[in-house]
């Protein structure tokens, strides 16, 4: 039997990010501050519409400097945009591969890869892998592999093998 203090349904219960707020808004901690914000944007995105462009488009994420987010930007750009509808194909650059492993593609050496791709071996439909979170993205692994065919294709290399 239902007590008299208790809610009829769960509708009338205080959400996760009503509860943060409450506790958070106006905080004059910088990080309730900041988890208060957060948490306002998240729910905000709730609500977000994203058309989807005319025709595909190509984003490359790069920058020379190390550190600096690009595997953050292309892992989180990709899934938003899988999350909107859009169908997504990521393409791993990265020797490193911490794309493929942040989107669950497997990557360990020898495994087909990016590098199969580059050096003629497979066409990208036979290496890429959808990712178990979103059935519209698909990813096209690295592996430490393709370090090699950086090596092969530098100008040192190049050089050094016409010496
Ligand atoms: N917007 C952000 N705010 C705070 N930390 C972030 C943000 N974006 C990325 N990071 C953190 O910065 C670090 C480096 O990010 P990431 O691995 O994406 O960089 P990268 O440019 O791909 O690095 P690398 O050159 O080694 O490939 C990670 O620990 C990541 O969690
Ligand atoms: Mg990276």
């Amino acid at each position: 039997m239902t007590g008299p203090e208790e809610p009829d349904n769960l509708t009338s219960m205080e959400s996760a990010t009503e509860t943060i707020k409450r506790i958070f808004e106006g905080s004059t901690s910088p990080v309730g501050a900041q988890i208060a914000d957060e948490s306002t944007r998240y729910k905000a995105l709730e609500h977000a519409v994203c058309p989807k462009p005319a025709q595909t488009r190509l984003i490359a994420v790069a920058n020379q400097k190390g550190g600096v987010g690009k595997t953050t930007s292309a892992v989180n750009l990709s899934a938003a945009l899988a999350r909107f509808g859009c169908k997504v194909l990521l393409i791993d650059m990265d020797p490193q591969g911490n794309a493929s492993t942040a989107l669950g593609a497997p990557h360990a050496s020898g495994q087909p890869s990016v590098y199969d791709v580059i050096e003629g071996r497979k066409r990208i439909a036979e290496v890429k892998c959808t990712c178990p979170d979103f059935d519209n993205l698909d990813v096209v692994p690295a592996s430490i592999d393709l370090s090699g065919a950086e090596l092969l294709r530098s100008p040192t290399w190049r050089i050094a093998t016409r010496c």
